[in-house]
């Protein structure tokens, strides 16, 4: 199987021009002003011309299977999976979320074979780690030993239930650097927030616009400079996830002002949405429920900044997608039974395209960098992910910047019942979606199979 792209502007973060490429089976084999058709007879030809191409786009954060605040997240690897391909997503993390009790080899296991049975896009998953007993300690070891995981994930929030004692992280973090493994840090106080919580609750507060009240930005900023501390430490190198605001971002830049290698990485909503949402009227907020939350309006233009200012090196989506009618709704009676998450593994890369570049706020190189480049490098998958290069896996999105419409849950591949950006303008389109030489999306329909996705060889670049 062969296909020329033919003609389209190739944009992969440090290159802009316009070039054929030439894919034979699962790889980019030649890259040039122009390839003549007649050279390459059987191959099927797409005509790029007057569109982008980029390199398949890979979200670093992203929710599938997710035992959470008693209930599962609704989608399956192949839903989630054939959303992603279909909005020009062909990578992505998936966080694995184990219990307390639960053991990090059995974790992993369960994870890798429920994405072998159903992904349809490639992945690789974050290592959340919350519990580090000595058991715990020597799977970890073999896990990244044996080359199945390369990044742990930690929280500092959900009391009871993900955290991690300081203890446990400090030695954790000095593991991490002694492995060459990048901590991925969800970044509150879950003693601080627990505590406000009551105090809420008890005061009757009890919708969802008491969500963000609840976990004030000198939370989260509190948060990263804790982490950045141990990291300092340690000499562990960490990646700040879904970054909400400005006074976190400062910590992290003052961190790295300091010699923390510290990575930012935003996630749509909070370019996107402020915490207006989460204060609509009829329980429609707790739709908007997601930690850290959504804030003032105010605090997305600083985030789009951020990103073009390189402070922010990332955007994924934390796709976490719980149904309203049947899982949101077990928190009308107290927000902090609402289980938190947004979904948006489709919408991140149209998101960024209308609201980022097409706004003004980043230019395209910002947007490929953001949402393919960098986390294929920080997470060691470049150049096979994230490159339009010769010897590159053949992952490749022509893009439709003249596209517009409008974000709706009816063109939605995940499960979940409702689109957190229904309704808002939407310009520009994945035209056709290309997994290691396969055309798997068109204009917005899956058109590929069951399956076939595959977990992504991760080096140790930390
Ligand atoms: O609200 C969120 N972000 N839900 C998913 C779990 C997490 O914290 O990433
Ligand atoms: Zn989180
Ligand atoms: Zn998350």
């Amino acid at each position: 199987m062969t296909l020329l792209i033919q003609q389209g502007r190739i944009i992969d973060g440090t290159d802009d021009r316009v070039a054929d490429v030439y894919v034979e089976g699962e790889t980019i084999t030649r890259i040039a002003d122009r390839i003549d058709p007649a050279s390459v007879p059987d191959a099927e030809i797409i005509d790029a011309s007057g569109k982008y191409v980029f390199p398949g786009f890979v979200d670093p954060h992203v929710h599938i299977h997710l035992p959470f605040m008693g209930t599962n997240a609704i989608d399956d690897h192949a839903s989630a999976t054939k959303a992603a391909l279909v909005g020009g997503t062909t990578s992505l993390i998936e966080m694995i979320c184990p219990g307390p009790d639960d053991e990090p080899k059995a974790a992993f296991d369960e994870w890798m074979a429920l994405a072998q049975a159903g992904a349809c896009c490639d992945f690789s998953f974050h290592l959340s780690v919350v519990r580090f007993d000595e058991l715990a300690q020597a799977q970890l070891r073999e896990l990244v030993e044996a080359g199945d995981v390369a990044s742990f994930k930690v929280f500092l929030a959900y009391k009871g239930a993900l955290d991690l004692p300081d203890e446990h992280l400090l030695s954790l973090m000095e593991m991490a650097r002694e492995l060459g493994v990048i901590i991925t840090a969800h970044c509150e106080n879950a003693d601080a927030i627990d505590t406000m919580q009551k105090q809420l609750i008890a005061e009757g507060k009890t919708g969802p616009q008491w969500h963000e009240p609840s976990r004030p930005r000198s939370v989260e900023a509190g948060g990263v400079r804790h982490l950045c501390a141990f990291a300092q430490q340690t000499g562990a190198h960490v990646y700040i996830v879904h970054t909400s605001c400005e006074e976190a971002v400062e910590q992290a830049n003052a961190a790295r002002a300091m010699g923390v290698n510290v990575f930012v990485e935003a996630v749509a909503p909070h370019l996107v949405l402020d915490k207006s949402y989460a204060q609509r009227g009829d329980f429609e907020g707790a739709k908007y429920v997601m930690s850290p939350p959504l804030r003032d309006a105010s605090e997305p233009p600083q985030l789009w900044q951020a990103l073009a200012a390189g402070d922010m090196v990332s955007i994924g989506t934390d796709h976490a997608p719980f149904n309203f009618s049947g899982q949101k709704d077990m928190g009308r009676d107290a927000f902090t039974l609402i289980p938190n998450g947004i979904p948006g593994v489709q919408e991140r890369v149209d998101l960024v395209h209308t609201f980022g570049v097409c706004a003004g706020r980043i230019d395209l190189a910002t947007m490929v960098n953001a949402c393919s480049v960098q986390p294929a490098k920080i997470f060691g998958m470049y150049p096979r992910k994230g490159a339009i290069a010769e010897g590159s896996d053949a992952d490749l999105v022509v893009y439709d910047p003249t596209f517009t419409g409008t974000f709706s849950v009816a063109d939605g591949l995940s499960q979940v019942d409702y689109c957190g950006y229904e309704g808002m303008e939407r310009r520009g389109r994945a035209e056709v979606v290309m997994l290691r030489g396969h055309v798997v999306a068109r204009s917005g329909a899956y058109v590929g199979g069951e399956g076939g996705g595959r977990s992504i060889p991760r080096s140790l670049t930390h």
